[in-house]
């Protein structure tokens, strides 16, 4: 596991959005994994910023999300449909049909879920993955328990994760959250070529930490990635304040 610490969460963002952008200069037909959440949005403007100003093409780009609210439609705002739209989709030159968010309105999310899985297959697999973490170590929404072998399923939010999320941010009301999602399973995620994590804040720290420097453990999902032979974690001084060793 490659660990990159940076000053500030512009320069966290800056150097996740440039792994990106390099691999779609090298390879213009890539499938990206995407994330949602108040961490990838910064590297999300600079992925917006290098289309506009130093034409980074994404018309052949093709994206697969980890994770969306079951029973929220793409149309509603706190969907990550909507957040991925909102927040890049919508700024750059992506086929919307190249573009594929789990569908929280699916008739039979088992099955639907089962087909996610295959379409990734079926496009060539995940060649960068990114990911936030939570304060609790899931990876998309992997709460603490989830099993390595785990795939693209139905799961229950934690509390933690749900006050998170209703923290004024996204939803203003816990009573508001969904308390179940359709997510990318740890053997999902482990099967992308590269896999990029980014965390910032002070509130990601023990996180981190755990992740990092701790024994590999279900009790957090992210520590898997310590077994991923092309995993890269990218975090600010604040989220790093915890470690013991020193990175560069
Ligand atoms: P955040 O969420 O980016 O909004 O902090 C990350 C996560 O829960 O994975």
């Amino acid at each position: 596991m490659k660990v990159i610490v940076k000053k500030t969460t512009e320069q966290m963002s800056r150097e996740a959005a440039q792994i990106f952008a390099d691999l779609i200069r090298q390879k213009p037909n890539c499938v990206l994994g995407l994330a949602t959440g108040g961490t990838p949005v910064k590297m999300y403007q600079e992925l917006i910023r290098m289309h506009k100003e130093e034409g980074l093409d994404f018309s052949k780009v093709i994206t697969f999300n980890l994770d969306e609210y079951l029973g929220l439609p793409g149309d509603h705002d706190q969907s990550y449909r909507y957040f991925m739209n909102d927040n890049l989709f919508n700024h750059i030159n992506i086929k919307k049909e190249n573009t594929f968010v789990l569908n929280g309105t699916a008739k039979d999310p088992k099955l639907y879920c089962e087909g996610y899985e295959m379409l990734i297959k079926a496009l060539g697999g995940i060649d960068i993955q990114l990911l936030g973490i939570g304060g609790n170590g899931h990876i998309a929404f992997n709460e603490p328990g989830s099993p390595e072998n785990s795939r693209t399923r139905i799961v229950d939010l934690t509390k933690e994760t749900i006050a998170a999320n209703s923290d004024g941010r996204f939803f203003k009301d816990p009573k508001d959250v969904p308390t179940q999602a359709l997510s990318m399973g740890v053997a999902t995620i482990m099967e992308a070529r590269k896999v990029v994590l980014i965390a910032n804040k002070s509130s990601k720290a023990d996180a981190i930490v755990k992740t990092v420097e701790g024994r590999v453990s279900v009790d957090v999902p992210a520590s898997f990635l310590q077994k991923h032979k092309d995993s890269v974690v990218i975090v600010d001084e604040d989220a790093a304040s915890k470690l013991s060793k020193t990175y560069a």
